[in-house]
């Protein structure tokens, strides 16, 4: 079969990424002896397309998207343009249109890569943060008192919204993930003890989902105590599950604590398949290292390796994986995880890995 995919390398490292990922699935294809194969299409969205044009991306961008079968993301965001306008202008815009609302983000360790937690086991780091991606606090809600501007009493409000529906579904998404490892486990994170209504009812509906799962094992932490538990006991947790914001701290945090945040992959999941779904590593576009050949592509790589498995091939996604492991063992490592093997290195040894 032949898949259409979209690409958007975006800003900065993204189109280094970008790139390093298509080489690797063009090579997966290459080598499918004609059983799938991609037919990219390449899209120059992004601040150099708003310093032309006033926007991240053409005006019927989204209708030209909705006919994929997926979407390869690099990164947006450069300072030419304020980090609200891009992210809002362009990701954000394409995760909420196409009710993308879950992000799948694993955070595991690599062989040879320990970052931190330096005596760490192998199986101490392996977990998926799930993380609601359509409401929360990053709805939208809300507003600036403009008219009170360079007086010194602007007030600002920004409201995060919780719905019964995208609780309950996120929620249940965490527990059919759980099903599906080793250890079955979800932790649900919130600060429900300060934000006392929306928070609280996640926690009403996590406490009503889970009674229909009691082959899982559940907790609910606060998501302060559960950035010290990342660090202090990783290998207490499976799949843990949390609010927009939470979500994207914590999952950085995790990133990190596997190594670095250019390791760390992501899938933007429209669940129903209505939509097409977005795949991308976790970070930004990096501009302290951009244009040098030394981003790390294996975030990029991981993420491409998540859309194999949304695209119905997941012996070639693990086949991926397994071309990561092998990489990183032979210790090819970037920059970023104390190497010296660069963009261009890293993938080729990737490629090489599944030849
Ligand atoms: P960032 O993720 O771009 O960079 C944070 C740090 O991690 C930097 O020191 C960077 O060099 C390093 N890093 C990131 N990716 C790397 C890679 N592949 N290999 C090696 N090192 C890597 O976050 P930052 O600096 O806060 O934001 C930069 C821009 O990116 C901003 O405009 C921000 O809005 C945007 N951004 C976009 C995201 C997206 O498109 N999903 C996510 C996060 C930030
Ligand atoms: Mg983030």
């Amino acid at each position: 079969s032949v898949f259409r995919l979209a690409a958007i390398p975006g800003d900065g490292v993204g189109a280094e990424v970008v790139a390093a990922g298509r080489e690797v699935l063009d090579a997966l294809a290459a080598g499918s002896g004609g059983r799938f194969a991609f037919d990219w299409e390449e899209f120059d969205w992004g601040c150099d397309h708003h310093a032309r044009t006033g926007r991240m991306m053409a005006e019927d961008g989204l209708e030209r998207l909705r006919g994929f079968d997926a979407i390869y993301f690099g990164a947006v965001g450069w300072p030419t343009v304020p980090d609200h306008v891009s992210l809002w202008g362009l990701r954000l815009r394409i995760c909420q249109s196409f009710d993308q609302w879950a992000n799948v983000r694993p955070v595991h360790f690599l062989p040879g890569v320990r970052g931190p937690l330096r005596n760490a086991d192998e199986h101490d780091l392996d977990w998926v943060v799930v993380r609601e991606n359509s409401e929360g606090e990053y709805a939208g809600l809300g507003g600036r008192n403009l008219a009170a501007r360079g007086r010194g009493g602007e007030v600002a409000v920004q409201s995060a919204l919780f719905t019964e529906v995208g609780c309950e579904r996120i929620i249940r998404f965490a527990f059919d993930l759980a099903r599906t490892r080793t250890r079955r486990k979800v932790s649900s994170v919130t600060k429900s003890n300060a934000l006392q209504y929306g928070m609280v009812l996640w926690d009403d509906v996590f406490r009503r989902v889970a009674a229909d799962y009691p082959d899982v094992e559940t907790e609910s932490v606060l998501v302060d105590a559960m950035a010290a538990r990342f660090v202090l006991r990783p290998q207490d947790l499976s799949v843990v599950v949390a609010s927009n914001l939470n979500a994207d701290i914590l999952s950085d945090l995790g990133s990190a604590l596997a190594g670095s945040l250019g390791l760390a992959a992501s899938a933007n999941l429209n669940p129903e398949r209505r939509f097409p779904s977005m795949f991308e590593p976790v970070h930004g576009s990096a501009p302290d290292i951009a244009g040098r050949g030394l981003a790390n592509p294996i975030g990029a790589i991981g993420s491409a390796a998540l859309m194999l498995d949304h695209l119905g091939l997941p012996e070639e996604a693990a086949r991926l994986h397994q071309a990561i492991h092998t990489t990183t063992r032979a210790g090819i490592l970037p920059h970023d995880l104390g190497g010296t093997a660069t963009t261009r290195a890293t993938t080729q040894a990737v490629i090489t890995a599944l030849t």
